[in-house]
């Protein structure tokens, strides 16, 4: 069966005219099982050498196939072509989002593992010693605190996805935080405190928006945000809290307890200070005025006020339990 597909084309390299990216269509004949890298690799020998995209293992293993189909990051030899026709009517193949666009589907990863050697990704000793314990004891449970973490490919498509990165190109995004739980989480790091206060610093763990799109597209279920909740909790667990994410944090836990709901003034006020939250006025009246924040000063108590109080005591109990 012919099955058309559409694939987001530039080369910086072409004439002036041709510098803006353009959609090409190609025709392939597709069968059972073909993979949307298949048809890549057909079109690129059989009708147009000039394609160009990366691609290695053709097993889900090396992550070099990442590209957006449908609209979304996927590998390339992990999806099948005649579902996603099924699914989608079309198959739409364009390169990564939130990265520039090199030639055709080949995006520029230096900004990638930049972010990756931020979150200095291997083990290191205890203060003051050369090399790491041989001696520390590794439990299945402990094995099971990283081991989703370790079976990221480096494949890009958090990334990709990640409504943060879009917004600020220095966050340092989702992949490099998985990796930081890689080690964060590990018995035998020596210097987790001042991993997580580097983490805890502008454009670290606490820009992340929680939109779940890094667990929702990653193809080998590394769930990036779960490792996001883990460092951001071992960081207050440890005392960094001077940081406008753990503030937040703190002062919604407060809010919830205190009347059982948020309190977006006063918590405001609490997580970004006096003087930087007098600059917020202008945006709190514009929500007041769509009705999108109730008024501050007449704020009561929910109706259950009661069964909140019993879900944080049960919090307690469990905190107890563990120590
Ligand atoms: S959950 Fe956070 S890190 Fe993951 S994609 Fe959304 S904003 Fe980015
Ligand atoms: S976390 Fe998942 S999506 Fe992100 S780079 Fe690793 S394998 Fe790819
Ligand atoms: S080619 Fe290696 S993951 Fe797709």
């Amino acid at each position: 069966m012919k099955i058309k597909i559409k694939i987001k084309r530039f080369n910086p390299n072409e004439g002036e005219e041709s510098r803006e990216p353009y959609f090409q269509l190609y025709n392939v004949e597709a069968g059972e099982g073909m993979t949307v890298l298949d048809a890549l690799l057909k079109i690129a020998d059989e009708d147009d050498p000039t394609l160009s995209f990366r691609r290695s293992c053709r097993s889900a293993i090396c992550g070099s196939c990442a590209v957006s189909i449908n609209g979304h990051a996927k590998l390339a030899c992990k999806t099948q072509i005649l579902p996603e026709r099924h699914k989608f009517g079309e198959i739409l193949v364009e390169p990564l989002a939130n990265h520039a666009v090199m030639k055709d589907l080949i995006v520029d990863f230096s900004p990638f593992w930049n972010k990756m050697s931020r979150v200095t990704p291997y083990l290191t000793p205890p203060p003051g010693r050369q090399e790491q314990a041989d001696d520390v004891k590794i439990t299945p449970a402990d094995e099971a605190a990283i081991d989703r973490a370790q079976t990221c490919i480096m494949c890009g498509a958090c990334n990709s996805e990640c409504n943060a990165l879009e917004i600020d190109p220095e966050y340092i995004a989702p992949a490099a935080l998985a990796k930081a739980w890689r080690f964060v989480g590990d018995v035998r790091e020596g210097e987790k405190q001042k991993r997580l206060e580097r983490l805890s610093m502008e454009h670290g763990m606490w820009d992340c928006v929680r939109c779940v799109h890094c667990t929702e597209y990653c193809p080998k279920d590394v769930r990036p945000l779960k490792e996001i909740e883990l460092l951001r909790s071992a960081a207050i667990g440890r005392g960094i809290t001077d940081n406008h994410g753990a503030k937040h944090v703190e002062s919604m836990t407060q809010s919830v307890k205190r009347v059982g709901r948020l309190d977006e003034a006063a918590m405001t006020f609490k997580t970004l200070g006096f003087l930087r939250s007098l600059g917020m006025i202008p945006f709190g009246l514009k929500m007041e005025l769509h009705g999108k924040m109730p008024m501050p000063l007449i704020f009561s108590q929910i109706e259950g006020m009661d069964e909140v109080k019993t879900i944080f005591d049960e919090i307690e109990e469990k905190k107890k339990e563990k120590e």
